[in-house]
Parts: structure tokens; C-alpha cells; sequence
């Protein structure tokens, strides 16, 4: 039988949201993973260091009673955010990151940054204390193709402003393209990236061949077939500048099976199995605990995880759940069009 022992993994980017939601999924992602940077992009969204407190502290009471899950909490950056606030939120450890959203870029994203020049003060602070920023890096203009708006908000927003503060820990959120992957690595310090499950298993195809699939639905959207085997290499490479971030984003199957669906795709519950499956693929096992459980902690200056999970190869597929239940309707579970044989302990 064969299994692998790694380090308890941690997820570098998840959506709780709250009320019902969060209760129906946090226990998901508490089963597998140990910590999990939380996305701040609830309505209205998390803005402050006491908004962040509170919804940690609704995050703790909806765990299962017997979870070990710490919630890193971000703030959802917006062109009022206050310096002072986030810099006593990094000294007293209530925040781990900033959250910059383009106005409009993707789901509740309206109060996101329109002009980046505004947030030069807070980013600046960010830089002197070494809190690092999330980005979610497209470019929200009509103009612009949404297949490339990645690759351009990389030429025209982040070398900017990697040139003006060059000191400014960055993570270029969920990664979809070889330009994303190629920009990580040309960058010497300071730049990582995360990779989501789904963007290492399908491409553009998946949503719109054969009939349009609201659950593949994401953004930043699927690219072509090169650059998932470009974020496929990144990610089984080892490089310690790319690591997990789920970007798990549950939305009830009603507001997906629409005729304007939210973008999204529901990962937590399968994606260690998932991931066994992709590493083992590309002959990459032994990476899959840098990826999971040391990159993250360590581009965030923290400890990997004490524990470990198993995964183990079982002879029948792994059975997860088409759809789970929450309080707030049904969630679809991402489907990989394929068997997995990985399971979790
Ligand atoms: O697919 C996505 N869903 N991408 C995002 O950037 C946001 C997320 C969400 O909150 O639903
Ligand atoms: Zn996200």
C-alpha cells in the first residue's frame, strides 16, 4: 500500500464567508489543514483591525469542537485604509496580511482599490514593518481581454509597484498563467505566489467545451493547456517562492446555476486528495510537503506545523460528496473528472 507522511498543511488563501456558510464549510478545511490565511471579501468587508478580530473570533466558535485550525486574518485594503491601524494590527498579531483587490476585479470587490497611487502610504508602512500584501492581480479595464488580464496587471500595476517599494513582501494570488509563473521566478526576493487545486487540473476547456459549466467558473478564469502545465511545474518544482493557497470560494448552487453565475469553485473538502493525485502525476510526491506544509510558513516568517497527515492509496476511488449541505443551500464539490485514489489518513 502506498502512503505518504507529510507535514500538516496549511492554505495560503480560503473564503469562509460567514453566518451559515461558514458554518457549513469551516470544519472542511479544519480537518486537513492546521492554518489558513482567510480572504476578507465579506459584505461589507473586513476593513479594520476590529472587523478582523471579530470575524476571527465568529471563525473560532464555528469550528467542531475537536478542530486544530488557527485563522490568519487579513484586511481587505480599500482607499481609506489607515496606516496606524494596520501597523498596530501586525504588532499586536490580529492581521498576517492585506488583501488588494482592483475595484471590481471579482466577487464583492466593489470597495477595492481603484488607484493604486492612493494606497502608497499604507503599503509603504507595510514595507517598513514587513506585513506582507496579497494581491489579486488582474486588471479590471473592459478593454482588456479577460484572458489576459493577468499578464498585463503584471506589466502595468505590480512591476510599478514592485520598482517604487521594492521591500514589500508580495503574493501574487492564485497564479493561472506562465507569465504569473515566469514573473515569480525572475524576481529574487520577496515575490511568492499561491496555486490553486482546480488551476493545476483544468484549463479553459473545462468550463465551455461541450456545454457552459458554471462549477469551473473562477477568477482569475482558466487559461489554455500551457499555462496550466506551466503552474503544474512551478508547483511540483520545490521552489519554495510557490505554495498552496486553495482560493476554496463556496457559493450555493443557485447563485452558480445562473444566468450570471459567481465565480468560484468549492475545494476544501477534496484537495489533498487532489494534490496526491496531481504530484504523483508529475513524479513529484516528494515535493508535495514543500508545496503544502513548509513554502507558505516560510515565506510568512512562520514555523511549518508540528503534525503530520497521511495520505494514504486506496484500491477503491476516494468518495467525496457531489454537493454538501449548509444552512445557507447546497455547495457544489469541485469534480476533477477523474478517479482519485488519495485519501486523508
Ligand atoms: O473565483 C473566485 N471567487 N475568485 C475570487 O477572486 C473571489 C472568489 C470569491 O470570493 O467567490
Ligand atoms: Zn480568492
Amino acid at each position: 500500500m502506498k502512503s505518504l507522511t507529510i507535514r500538516r498543511p496549511d492554505d495560503w488563501h480560503l473564503h469562509l464567508r460567514d453566518g451559515e456558510m461558514l458554518q457549513g464549510v469551516v470544519g472542511h478545511s479544519a480537518r486537513d489543514f492546521g492554518r489558513a490565511i482567510i480572504m476578507p471579501n465579506l459584505v461589507p468587508p473586513v476593513v479594520s483591525v476590529k472587523d478582523a478580530v471579530s470575524y476571527r473570533e465568529r471563525i473560532m466558535a464555528a469550528l467542531p469542537k475537536d478542530a486544530n485550525f488557527n485563522p490568519l486574518m487579513t484586511l481587505y485594503l480599500t482607499e481609506n485604509t489607515n496606516p496606524a491601524d494596520v501597523a498596530a494590527g501586525h504588532a499586536s498579531g490580529d492581521i498576517t496580511a492585506v488583501k488588494l483587490y482592483p475595484a471590481g476585479a471579482t466577487t464583492n470587490s466593489q470597495s477595492g482599490v481603484s488607484n493604486i497611487e492612493k494606497v502608497y502610504p499604507v503599503l509603504e508602512k507595510m514595507a517598513q514593518i514587513g506585513l506582507p500584501l496579497c494581491v489579486h492581480g488582474e486588471v479590471t479595464d473592459s478593454q482588456i481581454d479577460i484572458f489576459d488580464r493577468e499578464a498585463v496587471f503584471i506589466d502595468t500595476v505590480l512591476e510599478p509597484l514592485r520598482k517604487r517599494i521594492p521591500e514589500l513582501r508580495i503574493v501574487m494570488e492564485h497564479v493561472t498563467t506562465q507569465q504569473g509563473v515566469d514573473y515569480v521566478r525572475s524576481n529574487e526576493m520577496g515575490l511568492g505566489a499561491t496555486i490553486t487545486t482546480h488551476h493545476l487540473i483544468i484549463n479553459r476547456n473545462a468550463i465551455l467545451a461541450g456545454g457552459i459549466r458554471p462549477h469551473y467558473y473562477c477568477l482569475p478564469v482558466a487559461k489554455r493547456e500551457g499555462h496550466r502545465l506551466a503552474l503544474r511545474q512551478a508547483a511540483t518544482s520545490g521552489d519554495p517562492r510557490f505554495f498552496l493557497g486553495t482560493d476554496s470560494a463556496p457559493h450555493v448552487d443557485p447563485l452558480k446555476e445562473t444566468a450570471c453565475g459567481c465565480a468560484g469553485i468549492f475545494t476544501a473538502i477534496n484537495t489533498m486528495s487532489l494534490l496526491a493525485h496531481v504530484f504523483e502525476e508529475e513524479d513529484a510526491l516528494d515535493k508535495l510537503e514543500a508545496f503544502a506544509s513548509l513554502n507558505g510558513p516560510a515565506f510568512y516568517g512562520l514555523e511549518p506545523n508540528d503534525e503530520k497527515i497521511s495520505l494514504t492509496m486506496q484500491d477503491k476511488p476516494v468518495n467525496y460528496p457531489e454537493k454538501i449541505e449548509t444552512g445557507a443551500g447546497p455547495v457544489t464539490v469541485f469534480d476533477p473528472m477523474f478517479d482519485v485514489y488519495w485519501a486523508v489518513g
